[in-house]
């Protein structure tokens, strides 16, 4: 699965409709490379609940909207924007790389930064302009944060893609918060941040570096049909090209982040709105110094040629990619989970102000150091469903969870599931475990929160607790 921010293994009982969405998928086979303020408080409109406040505008409620409280709050965050802050920091780095690589004459920056475009989107803008089908599961409501059936908190930076290349943009980075409804855990947050990047060419850009060739090349030739290796009507040299380009430029990013002897590999993927497509994994080593691990970094690929034909470029080509900022914070610095990107202990945020200090060097090394570490108090919730026939959804339930529990909540899983031989009803059994990042959870206050928890679970649904 390719979720830039997630990929987990999932038990084996849980239901297919349970694996977290995903704008692409990866493909078999492995090949493998070497070594914006908003003035109004948000808030949901509860009394009459037709409407919800979000960035200042109303927005009419209908059989679509799904959004919570908690979310609500987090909505136009900036973690990205604000000086101190990890992302900030990793944003800054990555900014700063493209800037020293890439330019226009007179040492212009080449790629346009935009680091402010409203979250709430349309699902033209976040599906049927990435030609996302219709019936695609990752438009879902179970999946995706809807204020109505007309607007979405985007679940990816690439929303953006159309629009920026209508407006005349040929290179850009756009860093934005995305949300994906999703289950919670250390490396589970139904907010985070991605930063997509997009490089167009006119076939004299493309072919600027062949020289002694550049007239006798096209990018284009009608004869060649779509094949794994490229798009249809793209002639080889530009499926080649393209693809050096792109991969060239990512792993000159990852290797000036994690170090020129890091181990990374490409695997071939798929996405609606590319093709070919890939993500790069890289490898880190188990922290408890177990075997090493390949994790998926971002998703990318060679723009569809349907894609920019609709933004009226016929005649350009180009590729595209997607990363997870926390992600490759995690990685970067240490960070052991992704709660901790919100978190306003200043003992946290203390460890990364020293290089985000204006005039600092940005690339001093930067290791987080745990403050301490609470105890886990798991606890187990098991319900029946009222009926055989009941719709529940578990990703209502994480929500559920969340917006009672907050920042105490670190996991919540399905453990078990079964069917009433007689009645044929559903009993579920949920395991939530409790931890507070501040201090040692008593197993009361854990238990007050579970109490509440099923409480609101017997009201909302109708369960009968077990
Ligand atoms: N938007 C994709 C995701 O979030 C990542 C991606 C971006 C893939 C651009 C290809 C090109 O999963």
């Amino acid at each position: 699965c390719l979720l830039l921010q997630s990929c987990r293994l999932h038990s084996k009982r849980l239901p297919l409709s349970r694996l977290p969405v995903i704008y692409g998928h990866r493909l078999a086979s492995t090949d493998s490379g070497s070594s914006g303020g908003n003035a109004a408080p948000n808030r949901l409109n509860n009394a009459s609940a037709k409407s919800l406040f979000l960035c200042g505008q109303e927005f009419e409620s209908d059989d679509y909207t799904n959004l919570t409280d908690r979310i609500i709050e987090q909505v136009n965050c900036g973690l990205h924007r604000q000086r101190g802050h990890p992302l900030w920091l990793l944003t800054n780095r990555i900014v700063g790389h493209f800037n020293a690589n890439y330019t226009r004459s007179r040492s212009r920056p080449l790629f346009t930064v935009v680091d402010n475009l409203s979250p709430i989107v349309t699902p033209e803008q976040n599906f049927d302009s990435l030609l996302i089908p219709a019936d695609h599961p990752s438009r879902r409501p179970s999946d995706v944060y809807y204020l109505n059936r007309g607007r979405l908190l985007r679940g990816h930076t690439s929303a953006h893609q159309c629009d920026l290349l209508r407006q005349g943009l040929d290179a850009f980075l756009v860093v934005g918060d995305v949300y994906r409804r999703d289950e919670i855990d250390r490396s589970h947050f139904p907010v985070f941040h991605q930063m997509e990047g997009v490089r167009i060419y006119s076939q004299e850009q493309l072919f600027a570096g062949a020289k002694d060739s550049a007239d006798s090349l096209r990018m284009f030739d009608r004869s060649r049909n779509r094949t794994d290796e490229q798009q249809a009507g793209h002639s080889v040299e530009t499926s080649k090209l393209l693809e050096h380009e792109l991969k060239s430029c990512l792993e000159g990013l990852a290797r000036r982040l994690f170090g020129s002897s890091i181990a990374y590999r490409w695997v071939p993927a798929y996405f609606p709105f590319t093709h070919p497509s890939w993500e790069l994994e890289v490898r880190h080593s188990q922290s408890d110094g177990g075997e090493a691990d390949w994790m998926e970094m971002l998703g990318c690929g060679i723009v569809e040629q349907r894609l920019l034909d609709g933004c009226g470029l016929p005649n350009r080509t180009g590729w595209a990619f997607g990363l997870g900022l926390e992600r490759w914070a995690m990685q970067l610095f240490s960070v052991p989970d992704i709660r901790l990107f919100w978190s306003k202990d200043p003992a946290f945020l203390a460890q990364f102000a020293q290089p985000c200090q204006p005039g600092a060097d940005l690339w001093q090394p930067v290791q987080y150091k745990p403050i301490s570490v609470y105890p886990p108090c798991p606890m187990d919730l098991s319900f029946w469903l009222p009926a055989a026939d009941a719709s529940f959804h578990s990703n209502d339930f994480y929500d559920l969870v969340r917006s009672i529990a907050g920042d105490l909540v670190e996991q919540v899983s399905l453990i078990d599931e079964f069917r009433h031989p007689k009645d044929g009803r559903m009993s579920l059994c949920y395991r939530i475990v409790y931890r507070s990042h501040e201090r040692t959870l008593t197993s009361e206050e854990a238990r007050t929160v579970h109490d509440q928890i099923a409480k609101s679970a017997v009201t909302r649904w109708a369960v009968q607790i077990r």
